[in-house]
């Protein structure tokens, strides 16, 4: 074939496949043969696409590895609690549409059935991907030190994590030089909840002394109001009053020092406090074995009861159902705790062989973001511990709680795995069960002392 034939064959072949191009012509238009050497080029090229067809086909293998599930392990099951974390789950299956979220919840405040399921399922070596669990002591001395756990130090450092967490927070979570848990949260205890047209309608102001809550509490009572909401359905509502007023009888040293041997389980400051609480139980709706602390609060809402006293997780109850801080609800510090926040932290954690390991990792990774965080805390009805969080999304009551934490006195919770293992916790709750029922004051008194000594803390 002459070389101005074989160029002229090449011209029509162009020109043909532009027309194709343009004008949607057939292939049967490119089709002279002797064009074939021509045609292997425009053949190499269509291979590319094909590769390129490939690339994509590998990029949707890559989502697959990183689909299945993902099992989040929780007791977040009550109004606000719930809306949290499926807030946050709501922008996790943003960014991961492919991973399917397994809400493993049980039910019941404070992990109250929670944690005796983890416990069987971590022992029987089938965890969740990740579970909820208190910082502090409940993390440290049941997982941590019992080797259950992994690390994640690397996603504080991957995500730049260590200047925007508060160091006191990352030393509650550490042990051994390395972070155990992403903190999600932070939760203030010691709040007193009250309905404000209750208040009103009796010409009466929130307490903020034991003195002022009981000459108020006797003024509801006789107007035929019940003055204090409790739920301790599960026993850790009662541990939970109890732990504000041991705070508010002891102060935030001498409370603090309970925990730590320096003061005295058997001091006549204890014997305050319990003889404080077992007067405030004369206040308490009749039925409170019977509910739980979120039924206890709509006691409150619907201005069957006066006032409860519970963590802040109520705030995010209240919001819940609608109601407006300061508006359908009001706050207080809980007696004699002005100028004190008692926390807790909920934190998620990486157990040693997570099924789904990766997806755990993406999991905490949103969880300890600002997006994650700030979707979860304002219906939760907690701060989050980054110091970039965006105050403008957090109500009143949040707001005023940023700022109480950025001020007051720090002092862990009992009731919330903060202050003390597990097993003293269970010791203290069973003492409770008791002492809600009998006020054995010195009964209680012994058994919370020989708690401590149980749990390697105060010596006999
Ligand atoms: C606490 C927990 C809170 C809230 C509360 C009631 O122990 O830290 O996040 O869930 O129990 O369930």
């Amino acid at each position: 074939m002459s070389k101005k034939l074989l160029w002229l064959i090449t011209l029509l072949v162009v020109l043909a496949l532009s027309l194709a191009a343009c004008g949607g012509g057939t292939t049967e238009t490119v089709e002279p043969t002797v064009a074939t050497e021509e045609e292997a080029a425009p053949a190499e090229e269509e291979a590319a696409p094909a590769e390129e067809e490939a690339a994509p086909a590998e990029e949707e293998a890559a989502p697959a590895e990183g689909a299945g599930q993902l099992e989040f392990f929780s007791w977040w099951t009550a109004g606000g609690e719930a809306d949290g974390l499926n807030a946050m789950y709501d922008v996790f299956k943003q960014t991961y549409p492919d991973i399917e979220i397994v809400n493993a919840t049980v039910a019941g405040g404070a992990g109250s059935n929670a944690k005796a399921v983890l416990a069987t399922r971590m022992q029987a070596g089938d965890p969740p991907d990740s579970f909820q669990v208190h910082a502090g002591h409940e993390l440290i001395d049941t997982w941590v030190v019992a080797d259950k756990m992994e690390p994640v130090t690397f996603i504080f450092e991957e995500n730049g994590w260590m200047d925007v967490y508060p160091s006191d927070v990352i030393d509650i979570l550490s042990y051994e030089g390395e972070i155990w848990s992403v903190p999600v949260n932070i939760h203030r205890s010691n709040v007193l909840w009250y309905n404000p047209a209750l208040f009103e309608e009796n010409g009466l102001t929130a307490p903020t002394t034991f003195d002022e809550f009981f000459t108020v509490a006797d003024a509801l009572q006789e107007a035929g109001v019940t003055p204090l909401a409790l739920g301790d359905n599960g026993i850790w509502a009662s541990t939970h009053l109890f732990e504000t007023v041991l705070l508010g009888v002891l102060g935030p040293d001498g409370y603090r020092g309970l925990w730590t041997g320096e003061t005295d389980w058997n001091g006549a400051e204890v014997t305050t406090a319990l003889e404080t609480f077992a007067r405030m139980l004369d206040y308490v709706n009749e039925d409170h074995a019977a509910l739980s602390w979120d039924q206890a609060a709509q006691l409150v809402a619907d201005g069957d009861a006066a006032m409860t006293i519970m963590g802040d997780w109520a705030n995010g109850y209240f919001t819940s159902i609608d109601l407006a801080p300061g508006e359908g609800y009001g706050y207080a510090p809980s007696p004699d705790t002005t100028g004190t926040f008692m926390m807790l932290s909920d934190t998620f954690s990486l157990p040693q062989d997570a099924p789904h390991r990766d997806n755990a990792v993406k999991w905490l990774t949103l969880a300890g973001s600002k997006e994650g965080q700030d979707a979860f805390n304002p219906l939760k009805g907690s701060i989050s511990p980054r110091s970039d969080s965006d105050r403008t999304l957090y109500d009143a009551y949040l707001q005023s709680a940023m700022d109480d934490f950025a001020s007051n006195e720090i002092t862990p919770s009992l009731a919330h795995g903060a202050a003390a293992s597990e097993g003293w916790v269970t010791a203290f709750n069973d003492v409770m069960t008791l002492f809600v029922t009998d006020r054995d004051v010195a009964a209680a008194q012994a058994g919370m002392a020989q708690a401590c000594v149980d749990a390697g803390v105060c010596t006999e």
